[in-house]
């Protein structure tokens, strides 16, 4: 062999062995460079073919194509051979284990008093009412004094009221809905209503009192209605949220837009009466407010209390809702801790 065919046989022993032993791919693509690229020296030993004796030319030209083929191959399997590797790194790291417990999705949930809140407006909707949206902040004049509250009313105490202005405030009860439904109506004929809403008053928060709460206040207007019908009302209600076998008692009470006004209680869903914690020992726990429209009211509305009755009732929500779920204090509704909310899905 020539000298110079032995140089081939060099580069190309030179070239095979370093690229089997390369260790990495980038080590790899700097022998590719080095020998396999257009300028690399594999490549460039055709140029050497003006230095061969003629003779020697198709022996050298055949041991230059030899060379380039074997250190091309070399260079493809440890190509591939890297290329195999990683793809067993890949899927070796992204192995699932099925076994793993998922990863929850974190879910919203809807507050255990807007739960109350529809299923109070279903029961009703039942019974043909209709649902009033009322307004948040309110004038003086329906909040207090339409309902039979004028200004130096010693009942004003009873609702320390947020005034945004002498005549804005924020209502101290969703009743300022009464007046107003009843006002708009035109021509003045038959109301029933509910009104589902929030309602404010200057408390300080403790478990039982919170300066935002939620009532349903109901509004029954229309001739010879009487209070028999507000007692077979509250009565169907009751036993709808709270079971077939409750009954309810009427407490003589006060309100200003009511006459006769009444206290609601419903007899213990917890213990059937007997007496237990939740009803304190009484066998009866306290759920509304109601009484029949003030003819007062009636006529400040528009009304002609000689041709109109009605009846009323408010319901305190959270009251509800905390007797409902067992819940100790008011202020876990306002709190926005998903765990609280939570715990009451679907109950
Ligand atoms: N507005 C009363 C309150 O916030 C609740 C109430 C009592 C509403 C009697 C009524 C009613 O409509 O007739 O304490």
């Amino acid at each position: 062999m020539s000298q110079i065919t032995e140089k081939v046989a060099a580069l190309e022993e030179e070239a095979t062995s370093r690229i089997q032993a390369a260790s990495k791919k980038e080590e790899l693509n700097e022998l590719f460079a080095k020998y396999l690229s257009k300028k690399g020296e594999v490549s460039s030993l055709m140029s050497l073919m003006r230095e061969v004796p003629n003779e020697e030319k198709a022996s050298f030209g055949q041991a230059v194509n030899a060379c380039k083929n074997n250190v091309t191959k070399a260079y493809n399997e440890k190509k591939e051979a890297f290329e195999k590797e990683e793809l067993a790194a890949k899927l070796a790291n992204e192995k699932i284990d099925v076994t793993l417990p998922g990863n929850t999705l974190q879910q919203g949930h809807i507050n255990p008093y807007y739960l109350i809140i529809d299923e109070v407006t279903d029961i009703f909707l039942d019974m043909g009412y209709e649902v009033v949206e009322g307004r948040d902040v309110e004038t003086d004049r329906f909040n207090f004094e339409l309902l039979n509250v004028p200004k130096d009313h010693p009942s004003r105490d009873m609702q320390d009221t947020f005034y945004i202005s002498e005549e804005l405030l924020l209502r101290t009860q969703t009743s300022a809905a009464q007046a107003h439904t009843m006002c708009d109506k035109n021509p003045k004929g038959p109301i029933k209503m509910i009104c589902p809403g929030k309602a404010y008053r200057r408390d300080d928060d403790d478990m039982t009192h919170s300066h935002q709460f939620a009532q349903i206040e109901g509004l029954v207007i229309d001739k010879n209605i009487s209070i028999a019908n507000l007692k077979a009302t509250l009565e169907l209600f009751a036993k709808k949220m709270f079971g077939e076998k409750r009954e309810i008692r009427l407490r003589s009470s006060y309100f200003p837009f009511t006459e006769p006004s009444v206290e609601v209680d419903v007899s213990c869903f917890n213990c059937g009466g007997k007496g237990c914690a939740m009803c304190k020992g009484t066998g009866w726990i306290e759920i509304l407010g109601a009484g029949m429209v003030n003819p007062k009211v009636l006529e400040m509305c528009g009304y002609d209390p000689n041709e109109y009755s009605g009846f009323a009732f408010g319901v305190g929500v959270e009251r509800v809702a905390m007797l409902r779920y067992g819940v100790d204090d008011i202020r876990r509704f306002y709190q926005n801790d998903v765990r609280f909310l939570k715990d009451y899905v679907g109950k």
